[in-house]
């Protein structure tokens, strides 16, 4: 039988059907009592005060900028290297992205960046903990005091990843995704977690129509709620998490073991750093592999793999079309990563025979 390993993979069970089933059989179907329930448990478990769940991770963003007064004129620096959410809820403000370049091991942004990007009109930064790894928030953190600027984790590719033993998300606003790519999943879903009282109110009221009572609307809200059959999911899911990452972690650890390809770098973490693996990165060295005939070579092999992400933000159309250019966002290092990134599975349904023909076909690549 041909073999295929698919890039990502979610794993559902039983468990998750039948809490399905009692969600159905409640009658109570959107923002109900699964909802609050699944908002304690995240929070408790990141270790956050509040969570507020929302109906995406694009969402979850949109509504922290907004909680946090983000508006036109407003300048928030980010990472080009990413997916265009975390960039696009900046513009949903009228505000401005403005990049700063990222880590060539890591792929996060670097702290060092950031400063040369601060301007008077700076509100915010955007960090992404890309691919599972997180980013260094205490020097973040630092920057943001010492500038007046709000901190958002966009930490939609790492639930539980963590930095000198802090998990993603419990430092600034945090915003999850809960995509079914993702470390866990509901579908579509999303998750904002917060330390401040004002940013959860803000973004409760938000959520739902800006309503403050009955019936009753103080702001210009919207629908962005979460229902209870996602809830419910993400409920059963989280229990998981930690044996999903684990399996993840090995995986990870596997194919750094077995893979040696002259020209293939794998991916490297940080020694403060938990990386969860969202995503397992390789990069082509330039003038040793062409990343898309050896894309070409383990998709014919039955192994998936998948481009994250073949342009920085500022490259992509719309961003062109808005003005931005590599001379202007000054991102050399992701100009160079771009090309020559590759993700191959790491996904916790991985068998152990998978991962060894994984790192076997690699093993025989030969550039022609
Ligand atoms: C880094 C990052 N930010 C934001 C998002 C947006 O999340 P969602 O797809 O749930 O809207 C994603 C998910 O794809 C992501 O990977």
């Amino acid at each position: 039988m041909e073999r295929h390993i698919p890039i990502a993979k979610p794993v559902i069970t039983g468990d998750e059907l039948s809490a399905i089933g009692n969600v159905l059989n409640s009658g109570m179907l959107a923002q109900g009592r699964a909802v609050e329930e699944f908002e304690r448990e995240f929070s408790g478990y990141i270790g956050a005060a509040n969570a507020i769940a929302v109906s995406n991770g694009t969402v979850a963003l949109d509504l922290a900028l907004k909680a946090h007064g983000i508006g036109q004129g407003d300048e928030v620096i980010t990472t080009p290297f990413t997916f265009i959410a975390t960039a696009n809820s900046v513009l949903y403000q009228g505000a401005k992205p403005v990049f700063a370049d990222v880590d060539e091991k890591t792929f996060n942004i670097r702290p060092e960046a950031v400063l040369e990007k601060i301007t008077g009109k700076t509100k915010a930064v955007i960090g992404v903990h890309l691919f599972g790894h997180p980013f260094d928030v205490p020097a973040l953190e630092d920057i943001c005091e010492d500038h007046d600027l709000f901190l958002i984790e966009d930490s939609a590719q790492a639930h539980s990843a963590e930095f000198r033993g802090k998990k993603a998300g419990s430092t600034g606003t945090g915003c999850f995704s809960f995509y079914p790519t993702k470390n866990i999943t509901t579908g579509e879903g999303g998750m904002i977690t917060s330390g401040s009282a004002s940013v959860t109110e803000q973004c409760r009221l938000l959520r739902n129509h800006g309503q403050s009572s009955k019936y009753y609307h103080t702001v210009l809200g919207y629908n962005y709620r979460m229902t209870d059959i996602q809830a419910a999911i993400g409920l059963v899911q989280l229990k998981s998490l930690e044996q999903f990452n684990r399996k993840r972690i090995r995986n990870a650890a596997f194919l750094s073991s077995h893979i040696r390809l002259d020209g293939l770098v794998l991916p490297s973490k940080e020694p403060d750093a938990r990386h969860v693996y969202h995503q397992y990165v390789v990069t082509t060295q330039k003038g040793c592999i062409d990343r898309d005939r050896f894309m070409k070579y383990l998709t014919a092999n039955g192994i998936g793999c998948a481009v994250h992400y073949p342009l920085p933000i500022y490259q992509q159309p719309l961003y062109r079309e808005l003005g931005y250019t590599n001379e202007s966002a000054g991102c050399p290092v992701a100009d160079g990563l771009a090309p020559r990134v590759l993700s191959l599975p790491v996904h916790p349904s991985l068998e152990p025979d998978d991962l060894q023909y994984i790192a076997d076909v690699i093993n025989r690549y030969e550039e022609a």
